[in-house]
């Protein structure tokens, strides 16, 4: 599993090599954090719920791995923080999915979405955890786009759909409507969601199905997990199924994540591959509009990076 990390990232994004630059530093990374890799990952594991004992044994093995970022915030405020200053108006995450020429088959393949934890998500997930996962300056920026792309609140019919959901959804303050659902593994959390009107406990991993009836969401929103899901594609079309024609999914995410649990694909490559990785599962799944990144970093290089990839339903699926 811990040459999962090593794979030849030119076999595995062969549609990033013309259009996302990040891609050959990607290349680079993983050549050092493979040599890297088994001791960091003993370090690392779990590194969230353990706190900052846990990060300074990261640290010590090599600054290149830390560039790679995949730890998560916790709500004691341990936290990394490693990100790139850009000009304005040249994210490279917002370039990523511009002009992409797909292949025409989905180009990853079932090694992309291994983990290297592949037990139980339910033994991973047992705990609740009532923490949030990106800092408090990504949290309000994500809040805000929300306040900007989301039906008003309170619109008589709207219904809205968290997947991967947990005590928290980031929506705007006082944000109702007649149904929220969030899907998620955790049902601790999920109860004391204050937003949420229901929910429901299913591992998308085992079970992509989602249970709901046709176009029945006007929004999905998926907060800094879509790298945890191993059947992305199933999970997209599903998403594609229960949206209404014209609904908008949004898939957010930072440079955080429990890396023993995202896929391979995703802890090897970059914030811009990302994009084009979540831009790849709109394309593939069929029946979305191109599918557009945002970024909506708050501070960068000082805060956590933000990023939107979203799409709507076609309206003629
Ligand atoms: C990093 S947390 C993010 C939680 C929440 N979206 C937020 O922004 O705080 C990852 C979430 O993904 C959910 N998740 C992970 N694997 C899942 C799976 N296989 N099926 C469904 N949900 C999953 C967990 O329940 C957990 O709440």
């Amino acid at each position: 599993m811990a040459n999962l990390i090593g794979l030849s990232l030119q076999q595995r994004l062969p549609f990033s090599a013309n259009v996302c630059p990040a891609i050959s530093s990607s290349i680079r990374a993983v050549d050092s954090v493979r040599k890297l890799y088994k001791v960091a990952a003993a370090a690392v594991k779990n590194y969230s719920t353990r706190g900052r004992a846990s990060r300074r044994a990261v640290l010590g093995v090599g600054a290149l791995f830390w560039a790679q970022d995949m730890s998560m915030s916790t709500a004691n405020g341990a936290k990394s923080f490693i990100a790139s200053a850009r000009p304005k108006g040249s994210s490279s995450v917002e370039q990523a999915l511009k002009n992409v020429e797909w292949p025409e088959q989905f180009p990853f393949k079932d090694e992309d979405f291994q983990r290297f934890d592949e037990s139980a998500d339910s033994l991973f997930y047992e705990s609740p955890r009532f923490v949030t996962h990106i800092d408090d300056p990504a949290i309000a920026a994500l809040t805000k786009y929300y306040s900007e792309v989301f039906p008003p609140s309170n619109t008589p019919g709207v219904s809205i759909l968290d997947i991967c959901s947990s005590w928290v959804c980031h929506f705007p303050k006082g944000y109702k409507q007649d149904r929220i659902v969030g899907l998620g593994m955790n049902e601790e959390e999920l109860k004391r969601n204050p937003v949420l009107t229901e929910y429901v406990v299913q591992d998308l991993n085992l079970n992509p199905k989602l249970p709901f009836v046709d176009d029945s969401f006007e929004v999905i929103t998926n907060v800094v997990s879509v790298d945890y899901l191993t059947k992305p594609l199933d999970v997209f079309k599903e998403m594609q199924r229960v949206l209404k024609p014209g609904g908008l999914a949004i898939m957010s995410f930072s440079n955080r994540c429990f890396w023993t649990k995202a896929i391979s694909i995703w802890t090897s490559t970059g914030d811009a591959d990302h994009a084009m990785i979540v831009g790849s599962y709109f394309h593939y799944a069929g029946g979305f509009e191109p599918p557009h990144a945002v970024d909506i970093s708050p501070n960068p290089g000082r805060s956590d990076p933000m990023y939107i990839v979203q799409s709507r339903k076609a309206l003629t699926a």
